[in-house]
């Protein structure tokens, strides 16, 4: 059976230019195809805008490294349900993604009990809004960020000092929080979930005078075995998420001022997995998979 890794024009190989960080599609492919080979599932890398014919031999799809729908999320939700409707298995379903796309979604794990970071909810946010929000959490800097967003793409961080032009607006659906002194002094935690159970940890940390972890802003990223304390909070996140059977799940974490972690991001949809910090996670996710799919194990 073929499993579809689904991408974008910027993280497939090929003659065009390439996102700098399609070297973590590169590492996820090269960790994903020889485990699911053993069990007889062959990895295809496929435009997720590709023609429907080309999905026609497809028995599942993998979420993968379709980097690019945060502009056209309900075109991207429409291709996954067509998937769904072929009797492709989608990875992970799209009613998983609809509820994971707007980052809404933290308020409701904050409403059964998930610790997560104070954040206020708005239609549009410009500068009034960013000192509102300045003095509503008595913060000298906050992060204002949209609600449907990925990899820290048109994301801002204001002081008192740096406040957006008086006609400057974000356009689109807002969140703004304050900023947390430890993304810079201990970095963003990982926690990855395999078919619910934890199967790796990463410490992510930005760069020199960035605050954006992500690798695409020249963050860096290391193994993390998380203490007995952490990894409950990271678990407690996953026990309010509302769905059980989850492929996969990433949980990032940011230590709050009064020590306890808080979830950033709970990310179902096309999250980076980090193979490299987790050797296990290409076994992992193919018997998980296979298992989803029937196949025998091996
Ligand atoms: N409140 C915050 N305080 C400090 N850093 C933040 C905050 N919110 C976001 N960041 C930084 O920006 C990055 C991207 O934000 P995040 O909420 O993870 O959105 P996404 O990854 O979906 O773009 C985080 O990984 C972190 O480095
Ligand atoms: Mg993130």
């Amino acid at each position: 059976m073929k499993v579809g890794f689904l991408a974008c024009p910027g993280t497939l190989p090929g003659p065009g230019p390439r996102r700098g960080d399609a070297f973590e599609h590169d590492l996820e492919v090269a960790a994903l195809r020889p485990a699911l080979a053993t069990r007889g599932l062959e990895l295809v890398e496929i435009d997720w805008r590709a023609p429907l014919d080309e999905f026609a031999d497809l028995g599942s799809v993998l979420l993968g490294t379709a980097w690019d729908y945060q502009d056209c999320a309900a075109e991207f939700l429409a291709r996954l349900d067509a998937l769904a409707a072929r009797g492709i298995r989608v990875c992970n379903p799209p009613e998983v993604v609809r509820w994971n796309i707007d980052k809404g979604y933290l308020a409701e794990l904050a409403g059964r009990g998930a610790a997560t970071v104070p954040t206020l909810w708005h239609e549009d946010a410009g500068r009034a809004e960013i000192e509102a929000a300045l003095a509503h959490f008595g913060a000298d800097r906050v992060v204002v960020k949209r609600r449907v967003g990925a990899g820290g793409e048109g994301q801002h961080s204001f002081t008192c000092d740096t406040l957006p032009e008086a006609d400057w607006r974000m356009g689109r659906p807002a969140m703004i929080q304050p900023f947390l002194p430890a993304i810079i002094e201990e970095g963003e935690f990982t926690f990855v979930f395999i078919d619910g159970r934890f199967s790796h940890g990463v410490n992510k940390r930005a760069a020199m005078g960035e605050y954006r972890i992500q690798s695409i802003f020249g963050g860096h990223e290391a193994g993390y075995d998380p203490a007995p304390a952490d990894l409950a909070t990271a678990e407690a996140v996953m026990a309010a998420l509302p769905f059980t059977d989850l492929l996969y799940a990433r949980i990032d974490m940011v230590r709050l001022p009064g020590g306890e972690l808080a979830v950033m991001e709970a990310e179902l949809i096309e999250p980076y997995l980090y193979p490299e910090q987790g050797p296990d996670f290409g076994d992992r996710l193919a018997e998980a998979l296979a298992r989803r799919l029937a196949v025998p194990a091996v």
